[in-house]
């Protein structure tokens, strides 16, 4: 069984991607994971994430970066969602992630595109979604549990342009796939919002 979990950042889709693993025992690649990998290492290199020729350089040496604390930055986050605007990167990333969704004991993968790009196939497709308001309160609420001092407007301003950029983009933009259930969490606490998922999960296999 194939599980695609599509969405925008800071929905749940992996809190929920993750809880799908666990639930049915299938292997997960969280593939904002690779994007930020490229997106950190661009900035190692001193290459300008926009330049899609210094952008595609920074793919060969990601993985080395794959248990770097610094990928789950908001920084990091904006890093990716511009080096991912070029369909080289993408075009490189691609058989990394097609063939762990097609290996034999199935998978879930979470990400912007997996539903529409990567596995439209997938036997299940999730698009987890919420209100950039609730959005960004969870990642205040986590930031500022980390002890770190940041701004709820500047968080929902950060959300809001990576929204735009990851929905407009020209190659895979952010969208819902064909057959995909759509899940708002907005009003659900993240027990619920799992329960949720698996409800659709068991109905649609
Ligand atoms: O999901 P996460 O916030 O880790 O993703 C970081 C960025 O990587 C996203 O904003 C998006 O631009 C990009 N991304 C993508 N396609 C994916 C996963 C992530 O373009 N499948």
């Amino acid at each position: 069984m194939i599980v695609a979990v599509d969405g925008p950042t800071a929905s749940g889709k992996g809190t929920i991607a993750r809880a799908l693993s666990a639930h049915f025992g299938l292997p997960h690649l969280d593939t904002g994971l690779l994007y930020r990998a490229v997106g950190r290492q661009c900035l190692l290199d001193g290459g300008d994430p926009d330049d899609p020729v210094a952008a595609l350089a920074a793919c060969a040496f990601s993985e080395g970066l794959l248990l770097d604390p610094e990928l789950r930055s908001e920084a990091t986050g904006g890093l990716a969602s511009r080096v991912s605007v070029h369909p080289a990167v993408r075009q490189a990333l691609f058989e990394r992630q097609r063939s762990f969704a097609t290996q034999q004991r199935g998978a879930v993968l979470d990400g912007r595109d997996i539903g529409t790009i990567i596995a439209p196939d997938a036997d299940v497709k999730l698009f987890v979604t919420a209100s950039v308001e609730a959005r960004a309160q969870r990642r205040f609420d986590e930031m500022r549990a980390q002890g770190r001092p940041v701004l709820l407007e500047a968080i929902a301003a950060d959300l809001a342009a990576r929204d735009e950029r990851d929905a407009t983009r020209r190659d895979a933009p952010l969208a819902v796939a064909d057959g995909a259930v759509v899940l708002d969490t907005s009003q659900l606490g993240r027990d619920e919002a799992v329960a949720e998922a698996i409800r659709i999960v068991e109905a649609a296999r």
